[in-house]
């Protein structure tokens, strides 16, 4: 079931996101999945502020990432380790033990997958955020993902690698091809979901995820079949609905 919100700018679709994601907060222990990439940024700022104004605390908050880049080290300046560090860990009161981002430096890619999947079967995620890929991907899951899929290693098109130059000198060629990410699977077990998608650029994305036929080409299109999916657009994002 998805509930949608169109907002005019990122400002307000990020102060949208951040009163779902405050519901969630002020539950008892609540466990976050958390995305990179340029959609969540203005929510992580959200919570920040709220963080440094209200006191809110990330104590006993648990944090599990969706996914992480493979070949490159941890403390590279393009990992997702260090973007959620960047962005929101280092300026919350979070422990760092209580934060999970796959591990994609290992010497055993597969095997940290299964470690991940198991960690992650441990704990029921309150609240997933997620973006959107222009070719309807969530986290690194590509068209062709089976929809049953847990963590698992993922070779990235060529769309992907190409979207993402932009933090990696403009030079598609220093992007790696491969992910480790969380599976459809993993990403459907979360109660609640948080879409965050804005620009022109993933318009149709999110034509195919909202009002397209439900299947693998479209990665998103499983979450319409999900109980509860916070869908919060930008004008550009939504310019392609039929309603
Ligand atoms: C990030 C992730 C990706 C992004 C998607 C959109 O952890 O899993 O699926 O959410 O590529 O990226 P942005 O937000 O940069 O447009």
């Amino acid at each position: 079931m998805f509930h949608i919100t169109v907002k005019s700018n990122y400002d307000e679709v990020s102060a949208e996101a951040f009163k779902t994601m405050k519901e969630v907060l002020e539950q008892e222990k609540p466990v976050l999945g958390l995305a990179t990439g340029s959609s969540p940024v203005g929510l992580y700022q959200c919570m920040i502020k709220d963080h440094q104004e209200n006191g809110t605390s990330y104590k006993d908050i648990l944090t599990f990432n969706l996914d992480e880049y493979v070949g490159i080290p941890r403390d590279h300046e393009q990992s997702y380790w260090t973007f959620m560090h960047q962005e929101l860990f280092d300026h919350i009161d979070i422990p760092e033990e209580n934060v999970h981002v796959p591990v994609g430096c290992g010497e055993d890619p597969e095997a940290d997958c299964v470690a991940y999947e198991a960690e992650l079967v441990k704990h029921d995620i309150d609240i997933q955020v997620l973006g959107i890929g222009s070719d309807g991907h969530i986290a690194f899951n590509e068209p062709g993902t089976p929809f049953d899929s847990p963590t698992h290693l993922m070779d990235l098109e060529q769309q992907t690698i190409n979207d993402n130059a932009r933090f990696f000198d403009n030079d598609p060629s220093k992007v790696p091809t491969r992910a480790i990410t969380m599976g459809l699977a993993s990403i459907m077990r979360a109660k609640k979901i948080l879409m965050i998608a804005t620009g022109a650029n993933k318009a149709d994305a999110v034509k195919g995820m909202l009002e397209g036929p439900k299947t693998v080409e479209c990665p998103a299109s499983i979450l319409q079949d999900h109980p509860d999916v916070v869908v919060v657009l930008d004008e550009a994002a939504a310019s392609k609905l039929s309603k």
